[in-house]
């Protein structure tokens, strides 16, 4: 049932605090401040590479791990979205984790990609959120998403929830291979605890968000930068508008603006750039400034500092709570959905049945 929202989408956007609190609760031990995985019968200790794969929104799940792999873990980390992943001969090396993300677990590039990877003699592993499902069932670590049924095509909840499981995964692979100590989980811990509160400061924008929407539905194309561990978002924010606005839109690694895609800038394409402020954040904001600098109209999205430092001239802004760099992935995928939805409201599509799209998938 909808409640009070008008569609499931919004709905599902605005549970977010409770189901990511819900699904942590599962893989954090608050007192002990640990992470917790469930039981499993082989050591991850002996991991010495993983390769993820998975399809759209779950697939950004997995860019955006990937990061945090390689950070925390020093693992290396291959991903590949599974309709290219099965045909490509992947090389899978003894020792190896294959991770599959999955809202449905009934995907069926994915699956096949996952029976794939067990005829190869990888460990699976699925981050799923319907624990009935297929994959649940033929994993060998089942790490389940806990955000309840997802009834709107694009998916929000969903993939909030992965990165919350995606994180705790890559502290837990961190300290089982003594790349962190005692301390550093548990700040990693006390990160994560914060996000359900960072995600309601980031949701108590809606109304600002909604009240802009009417900049950007006009719009035929729409382009999104963003770096690092952000730069899947970007990815993200254009596919959830493309889905329901049906506006072109395209994510862009920023730094890959110069290279090509800043041909497109005019005043009629408004870019929106995801940077919270860090180590990043003045690469990031370098490469706006060409954009603005050629006439693109900005939607800056990071927090009180950012704006502060650039938010200057841009057409609008949208402050974020100031969040640890791990976390930001979570919290900055509040305002790129809100900003979908409304422009989608505004455009008057069906927001929960967007044309030609179907939930799941299951035909490769
Ligand atoms: O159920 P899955 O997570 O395997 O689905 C993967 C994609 O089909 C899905 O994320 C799709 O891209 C969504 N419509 C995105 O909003």
């Amino acid at each position: 049932e909808k409640g009070n929202y008008r569609h499931f989408m919004q709905k599902e956007i605005f549970e977010q605090p409770v189901v990511v609190a819900q699904t942590l609760r599962s893989y954090l031990r608050r007192v002990e401040q640990t992470v917790a995985l469930p039981q499993i019968d082989f050591d991850l200790a002996s991991i010495n590479r993983v390769t993820i794969v998975a399809c759209g929104t779950s697939f950004y799940a997995a860019m955006v791990a990937k990061y945090w792999f390689e950070q925390f873990a020093r693992l290396p980390v291959d991903i590949d979205v599974a309709s290219e992943f099965r045909y490509r001969d992947p090389v899978l090396e003894e020792g190896g984790l294959s991770l599959f993300i999955s809202q449905s677990g009934e995907t069926a590039d994915t699956l096949a990609a996952l029976r794939h990877c067990k005829a190869a003699g990888q460990t699976i592993a699925v981050v799923v959120n319907v624990p009935t499902s297929t994959m649940a069932r033929e994993a060998d670590l089942l790490l389940p998403t806990h955000a309840g049924p997802e009834i709107g095509v694009a998916s929000t909840k969903a993939f909030t929830c992965q990165l919350a499981v995606l994180a705790a995964l890559a502290a837990h692979l961190a300290v089982k291979r003594g790349r962190m100590n005692r301390a550093e989980e548990a700040a990693i811990v006390e990160h994560l605890v914060e996000v359900p509160a960072a995600l309601n400061a980031a949701l108590a924008h809606d109304e600002e968000i909604a009240a802009m929407a009417h900049l950007i539905a006009p719009a035929r194309d729409v382009l999104y930068l963003g770096r690092g561990a952000d730069y899947p978002l970007a990815l993200e924010g254009a596919l959830k508008l493309k889905e329901i606005s049906y506006i072109h839109a395209e994510g862009y690694a920023s730094g890959e603006m110069k290279h090509g895609p800043i041909a497109l800038i005019d005043e009629l394409v408004p870019v929106i750039v995801l940077a919270p402020s860090g180590p990043l954040f003045e690469k990031t904001v370098s490469n706006m400034q060409e954009v603005r600098a050629r006439g693109g109209k900005v939607v800056l999205i990071s927090d009180a500092e950012g704006i502060a430092e650039a938010g200057e001239g841009c057409l609008a802004t949208i402050e974020m709570p100031k969040v640890h760099p791990l976390i930001a992935p979570l919290v900055y995928a509040v305002p790129v959905q809100l900003l979908a939805y409304h422009v989608a409201v505004a455009k008057g599509t069906d927001v929960d049945q967007p044309r030609n799209l179907a939930k799941s998938v299951t035909v490769e």
